[in-house]
């Protein structure tokens, strides 16, 4: 039986800030930023925008009637909860209506857990072929003013219904996870950002990727060439392109240019969002569907890297009429449509936060943000 993603979409709050602007607020070359790091964009959220917010507005358009019958799980993979202990999914599960008998999870290893996710759900489907699971990535990335990080913030989600007979990606069950025990990246309890050992973080995804690698073609045979495109965990553009390029110098395929190619357009919509977290792989999809000319039964690869460390790698073949499930031109005008933050602007909203200890109202027109706090918890508008 063919599983995978039937539908996919993504959704970014409505303000950003231009990289230029940081880099020179920052007194540092744009150039290090835009080519550097290979950032243009970076999405920024008002409070009144959190990761439910950016759940529902990802999954509420690709979802008619009939899903939400057939949907019997809500996972949401997240690093940047707003509750220790309440699952932002079940949430989620109530705000686009799906019916009640379900199961609602959120799911934690860093960037990585919606991998996880996708995977619960497909072995989940295979046992129950009538059914349909709705699997989220959300997640905002901040690391402080001024800090190293900075230049790889963003925010947003990733949202897919995943079901039998897929009519984008069917996937092929050929993942190949590898768990380290490592501090690249990591946030305790009641810190508001990440530690980070940025260089470290850099050299252990590499080095994850070029594991797996030899383990997946040494477990299945196949070899880049068997590819028409790889999708990698976006951390920030340039991060893929490390990983990649050592492997194709290594292992000289004939369509190393070609992969290259399909590379660039995998990180369109990442240069203009920055690091979604758990949604930075699923958004380079996205991007590479959207922009990457690939054809029906063309095989993708995808690589997922979680700090901590957990990676994967695992491919899925394109379905014939795949192009017309796609929402590039909803996805091309809510980037176009977001307003530029000057850096005071951004400044001042990167420190606002919610006070959950008093009661107030809010008038953000978003659909699906919060609208209250009400004795200690988040409301949210329809
Ligand atoms: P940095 O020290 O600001 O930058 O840290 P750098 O000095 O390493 O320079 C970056 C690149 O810009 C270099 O290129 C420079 O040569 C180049 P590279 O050697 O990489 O090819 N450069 C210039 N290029 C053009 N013109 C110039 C110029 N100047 C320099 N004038 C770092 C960068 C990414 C480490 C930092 O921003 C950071 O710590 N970010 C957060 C951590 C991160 O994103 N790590 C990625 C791997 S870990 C991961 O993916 C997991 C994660 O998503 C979290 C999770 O799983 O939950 C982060």
């Amino acid at each position: 039986m063919n599983v995978g993603i039937d539908k996919l979409a993504f959704f970014v709050p409505n303000t950003f800030v231009d990289m230029t602007d940081l880099a020179l607020a920052r007194d540092v070359d744009p150039a290090k930023f835009h080519i550097g790091i290979g950032q243009d964009e970076m999405a920024v959220n008002p409070t009144t925008q959190d990761i439910i917010t950016f759940a529902t507005n990802a999954a509420a358009p690709l979802l008619s009637e009939e899903d939400k019958k057939a949907i019997d799980m809500v996972i949401v993979g997240t690093e940047s909860s707003v509750d220790e202990s309440k699952a932002s999914a079940v949430v989620v599960h109530d705000l686009l209506g799906i019916q009640p008998f379900a199961r609602s999870i959120e799911m934690k290893e860093a960037c990585y857990s919606a991998t996880a996710g996708l995977a619960l759900a497909c072995d989940h489907v295979r046992l129950n072929p009538d059914v349909k699971v709705l699997v989220i990535a959300s997640d905002i990335a901040k690391y402080g003013l001024n800090t190293g990080g900075e230049p790889t913030q963003g925010a947003g989600s990733v949202a897919m219904v995943v079901s039998a007979n897929p009519r984008i990606l069917k996937l092929n069950n050929d993942n190949v996870a590898l768990t380290q025990d490592i501090y690249d990246f990591w946030r305790p309890f009641g810190q508001a950002y990440p530690s980070v050992d940025g260089q470290f973080s850099n050299a252990t995804y590499i080095n994850a990727f070029a594991q797996i690698w030899e383990e997946y073609e040494r477990r299945t045979s196949l070899s880049f060439e068997d590819f028409a495109a790889l999708a990698f965990h976006t951390p920030y553009t340039k991060m893929g392109k490390k990983a990649l390029m050592p492997m194709l110098e290594k292992k000289k395929p004939q369509n190393a240019d070609e992969l290259m190619v399909q590379f660039e357009n995998g990180i369109v919509y990442n240069r203009r969002v920055g690091n979604l977290y758990t949604g930075s792989l699923y958004l380079s999809l996205i991007s590479l569907l959207e922009n990457g000319e690939l054809a029906a039964g063309n095989r993708i690869g995808l690589f997922s890297y979680g700090s901590g460390t957990v990676a994967e790698f695992f491919s899925g073949e394109l379905v014939e009429g795949y192009e017309q499930q796609l929402r590039k031109v909803e996805h091309q005008s809510m980037l176009d449509a977001r307003k530029r933050l000057n850096i005071a602007e951004y400044e001042v909203m990167f420190e606002e936060k919610l006070d959950l200890n008093h009661n107030k109202t809010f008038d953000d027109p978003t659909p699906y943000s919060v609208s209250e706090i009400l004795d200690n918890h988040r409301l949210y508008k329809k």
